[in-house]
């Protein structure tokens, strides 16, 4: 174990209370990350002596809260190894970040005939809109296999990449799964045929270094609240000379340069896709957790997650009637599992009382739950602030479980 975890959950307020007279053991991290006191105090901070709205007033007080939050761009930027902070547009979560790209580069770069290819592991996020945008164009979703363990077939998705292909969009890695994609390998070979690369980082980012020079790809998009930061700022990082000559998303204040009733110029990049007061104090706690996550050091999480990871498997692997969906070599420290006999709801309700928070469902990817031949899973979904004894709570809920539905 490499990391002080005992001191660092004395950091998550929530981590210290109880649930059902229990000890709050919270494994649902892939859907949201819990937040540390330096995240809250931050924003509370904010509201309570430095608030004001940015980019637009003379007064002081103005002119700081705009100097906090695009200091945070900057903050962004060197997290995620991007080179330009101009390259980093504010957005509320991943989701946003998808549909911005769908709406503006998609409009203008995917006609009648076009190909987009996905993979089956999926989110709806990185599915739906690209549907969207093929229906509203006449363009077609191609879909790269996965194998019974959860691995992307490269074979097959680099056969998908052709002369009509438009772009790759693909997940870093699956929340359903935990598979870790080989990314700068798809990136790289999209780029053999000119074709656009997004990559999904959402389950990424909260959980290992990432290095969006190096993936190399056109695009990618994050959500802050996993990242142990509050919902409502999530990024989209795209590379400077797209997301200069993409057309905006959203018209409003903040992101033209002249407006007339004889047309309108828009402000340059990031501001073009910032219409609107954002969510500005999300945005800086979002950067105070960054200032967390550099302190601990995004390496010895990811570290640490794996141990964690390979000691939940194993303890999983003694639960009677469970299987895991899902074992990727390269993997994150999300284990999705089913119950002989017991529906993941079933499990969700019963874990719950005793305590232990998963999610239970299709965890917005349908498609892939189709593939795997299941309905639903249960889901247990680690972070570093996560300990052995919480496996051990998780493994015992389980048992408990298993023999009630025996
Ligand atoms: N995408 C989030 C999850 O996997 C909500 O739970």
């Amino acid at each position: 174990m490499t990391l002080d975890v005992d001191r660092i959950r004395k950091d998550f307020p929530i981590l210290g209370t109880e649930m059902r007279g229990r000890p709050l053991t919270y494994l649902d991290s892939g859907a949201s990350a819990q937040k540390p006191k330096a995240v809250i105090d931050a924003m509370s901070d904010f509201y309570s002596a430095r608030y004001a709205n940015i980019h637009r007033g003379v007064y002081q007080l103005s002119a700081d809260a705009t100097r906090d939050y695009e200091a945070v761009r900057g903050k962004v930027a060197r997290f995620i190894g991007a080179k330009d902070e101009r390259e980093i547009v504010f957005v509320r979560n991943a989701t946003e970040a998808i549909n911005l790209v769908a709406r503006t580069w998609g409009e203008v770069n995917v006609g009648e005939g076009d190909e987009i290819v996905l993979t089956w592991m999926e989110h709806h996020a990185n599915i739906v809109p690209w549907q969207m945008l093929a229906d509203r164009k006449g363009a077609t979703i191609r879909v790269a296999e996965i194998d019974d363990d959860g691995v992307l077939d490269v074979h097959h998705l680099a056969s998908l990449l052709g002369p009509r292909t438009k772009l790759l969009a693909v997940t870093h890695v699956s929340n359903a799964l935990g598979t870790i994609n080989p990314v700068a390998e798809l990136v790289a070979l999209a780029k053999e045929h000119g074709v656009t690369t997004l990559v999904d980082g959402a389950q990424a980012v909260p959980h290992q270094p990432v290095d969006v020079d190096a993936i190399g790809a056109d695009f990618y998009a994050f959500s802050g609240h996993k990242v142990f930061g509050p919902s409502g700022a999530g990024v989209l990082h795209g590379r400077y000379p797209l997301l200069d000559a993409m057309p905006p998303f959203l018209g409003g204040g903040d992101m033209i340069e002249v407006v007339s009733f004889d047309g309108t110029t828009f402000a340059p990049v990031p501001q073009k896709f910032e219409a609107g007061t954002p969510d500005i104090a999300s945005v800086i706690g979002f950067g105070a957790a960054i200032d967390y996550l550099d302190g601990i050091g995004m390496d010895a999480i990811a570290a640490y997650e794996h141990e964690l990871l390979e000691y939940a498997t194993a303890g999983l692997d003694t639960v009677p009637g469970l299987r895991i969906v899902g074992r990727a070599k390269e993997k994150a420290a999300v284990l999705s599992f089913v119950l002989e006999d017991a529906h993941p709801h079933d499990i969700g309700t019963c874990l719950d009382g005793e305590g232990v928070a998963i999610r239970a469902g299709h965890h917005c990817a349908q498609p892939l739950m189709q593939r795997v031949g299941v309905p639903a899973t249960a889901r247990a979904s680690l972070a570093f602030y996560n300990t052995r004894e919480d496996i051990d709570r998780l493994v015992d809920a389980l048992v408990k479980t298993a023999e009630l539905f025996s």
